[in-house]
């Protein structure tokens, strides 16, 4: 699998470059893209750098019936001359747990790497540099073999696409309101919500909209099994600060492994905070919030890197936390994070690239 040579075919034409201060989330794409092919014959093979462009693929091809893909989100920051990136062996490590779960080949994670950084070089004058900017990196495969068996496909396409977005919170970090579902349910244990896989997400589009008719920014999900016990935010995991300690739900089978989630909890260790990953209910949040204990609450992913939650609407019940305002723990984490992804503040060893 090692001895893939890269081939690298440059695109004739360089599109124009957006004014990232007004770019929408992930619809500009840059001038190339890396593809790599799988069979089941041959492993991954012809890994290869090339003009970005639409694909052909046969309509009976695997992934448009039964939703064989997994994907990955990370971002290449500008830090003067050089380019940065935030812990991108985590998300190749959680690619092939998701790969794991939707019965996708493995791929090995050292070359692929290697992959990703000489198309990032090539790309690297689209990695802009004003302030909350970045070139956010979506690699992803997808089954490709026509057929309408219900089986694991025999052929797949690895491919990484970069977009440059602009900052998540034009405003700085903005608090949003949460409606807490009460009837969807993103995951259960034993599905794929630890997998990053696109069903996870499409499948929380009706529950996303509900809550936007009411005015709020996602949803709150609860477990799938007693509807009690809190699993994320949105897209998100989520972190309540508790009469000082901070909480987070224990990884349970079916949340997400945030790699920010995982950051937070090491930097909240760094810093003797005490940090705890546990089950926690609704009712016992409800409870914190009535005696006056719950101090702050924020979604962590990597779009939005720290997102503070000013209310979550409960089954007509209103917790309005801080005062709608920025947390000063979320603020601390949302600096100290960017401030290490951007290289203006001490790398904590091996988080950047
Ligand atoms: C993230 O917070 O990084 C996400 O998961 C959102 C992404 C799918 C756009």
């Amino acid at each position: 699998m090692k001895n893939n040579a890269l081939t690298i075919v440059e695109s004739k034409t360089k599109q124009p470059k957006p004014n990232t201060d007004q770019i929408p989330f992930g619809r500009t794409f840059t001038d190339h893209m890396f593809v790599m092919d799988y069979h089941e014959d041959r492993g991954w093979y012809e890994p290869r750098i090339v003009p970005y462009e639409p694909l052909t693929l046969d309509p009976a091809a695997m992934i448009f019936h039964y939703g064989q893909t997994v994907f990955e989100g990370l971002k290449a920051y500008r830090s003067g001359d050089r380019v940065l990136l935030f812990r991108p062996e985590k998300n190749l490590e959680r690619l092939n747990r998701s790969s794991d779960r939707l019965s996708i080949p493995p791929i090995d994670e050292e070359e692929v790497m290697g992959y990703l950084e000489e198309l990032i070089s090539l790309e690297k004058d689209w990695v802009p540099d004003t302030p909350g900017t970045s070139l956010y990196i979506r690699p992803f495969i997808i089954g490709t073999e026509p057929n309408l068996s219900v089986a694991p496909s025999k052929t797949y396409k690895l491919m990484i696409i970069l977009s440059p977005v602009g900052s998540y919170f034009s405003g700085g970090l903005t608090p949003v309101k949460i409606r807490v579902e009460d009837k969807f349910t993103r995951a259960v244990k034993g599905g794929t919500g630890m997998a990053k896989t696109a069903g996870n997400y499409s499948a929380a589009y009706q529950a996303q909209k509900q809550a936007y008719q009411e005015g709020k920014a996602d949803v709150l999900w609860l477990d799938g099994v007693e509807k009690r016990y809190i699993e994320e935010v949105g897209s998100m995991n989520i972190f309540f600060k508790i009469n000082g300690e901070v909480v987070t739900p224990a990884l349970s089978g079916s949340i997400l492994q945030g790699i920010t989630r995982m950051s937070v909890i090491e930097l909240l260790e760094k810093w003797e905070i005490p940090v705890t990953e546990r089950r926690i209910s609704i009712e016992e949040l409800y409870q914190y919030y009535e005696e006056g204990v719950l101090e702050e609450a924020f979604g962590t992913g990597t779009a939005a890197v720290i997102s503070p939650v000013g209310e979550l609407n409960w089954l007509g019940k209103e917790m309005v936390i801080n005062n709608h305002e920025i947390g000063e723990l979320s603020q601390k984490l949302y600096d100290t994070i960017t401030g290490i992804q951007t290289g203006k503040l001490e790398d904590t060893p091996g988080w950047t690239v």
